[in-house]
């Protein structure tokens, strides 16, 4: 298991009064290793198959990106496995989160060369690409700006390059939909939140992350023109799709 920071993830220990939306600020780029790890089931097996992944696309003298790339754990790992000729990009609209990537990036030995970009991945130049990696992130954007932002990746994407997406998704079906939450909360239970953290964190989390279904993904990036989507790994209500381009 990585650990780029030690700092234990207690931001909603205490009774908030007043809810506030949950934002990607100095707080929580400082717990935000411990919060992931203890918030999505699989986080860590993911870190791995993004990194099979990058050994298995990426392209000799092409780009990698990690849209959303927060503190870097996803970056390292495709460094890792990047042809020693490649260049990657990270991009991040948080100025807390971008400053910790330089930091944990700086520790890493890894031959391809590195950027990081602190703008909105909607604004990002993305070319040349084989590898884009966008874990958790889609997420956050405008519902009906995600379609024009997987266009402008599979563009920027060469014939056989690939798009990792990882999502949090919800289910139509209530019976499913209600199944899936209720274990989702058991894991956070698991990993030593307490209920008020679990219920505050959703309260904060509702007006800002609005998940698809399985289906609005698939259905999206075929649109968006990739023309094969592989589900390649799924625990609880967390989905990762390989989309690649023909
Ligand atoms: C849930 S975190 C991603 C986790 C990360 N990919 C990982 O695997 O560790 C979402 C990240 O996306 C960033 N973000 C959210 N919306 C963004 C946007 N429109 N443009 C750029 N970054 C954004 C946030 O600042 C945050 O660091």
């Amino acid at each position: 298991m990585h650990t780029l920071s030690n700092q234990p993830d207690t931001l909603y220990a205490s009774i908030k009064t007043t809810p506030v939306p949950f934002e990607f600020n100095a707080q929580v780029a400082d717990v935000f290793d411990n919060m992931i790890q203890r918030s999505i089931p699989g986080y860590n097996l993911l870190l791995e198959i993004t990194g099979l992944i990058t050994a298995q696309y990426a392209q000799a003298g092409s780009n990698a990106y990690d849209l959303g790339c927060s503190l870097g754990a996803a970056s390292l790992k495709i460094r890792r496995n990047l042809p020693d000729d490649s260049h990657l990009v990270g991009v991040d609209n948080s100025a807390a989160m971008v400053r910790r990537w330089r930091q944990n990036m700086a520790r890493d030995q890894g031959q391809a060369s590195i950027e990081i970009r602190q703008q909105n991945i909607q604004d990002t130049i993305i070319d040349n690409a084989s590898v884009v990696v966008m874990n958790f992130t889609l997420q956050f954007i405008a519902d009906h700006q995600r379609i024009d932002l997987l266009r402008r990746i599979l563009a920027g994407l060469r014939p056989g390059g690939v798009l990792l997406l990882a999502e949090k998704i919800c289910f139509t079906d209530a019976e499913r939909q209600a199944l899936m939450m209720q274990l989702h909360h058991s894991f956070k239970k698991s990993q030593g939140y307490s209920d008020l953290e679990i219920s505050q964190k959703r309260v904060a989390l509702e007006q800002v992350l609005i998940p698809n279904t399985e289906t609005q993904h698939r259905q999206r990036l075929l649109a968006a023109g990739f023309s094969r989507v592989e589900r390649c790994l799924q625990c609880l209500n967390f989905v990762t799709f390989l989309g690649i381009k023909s």
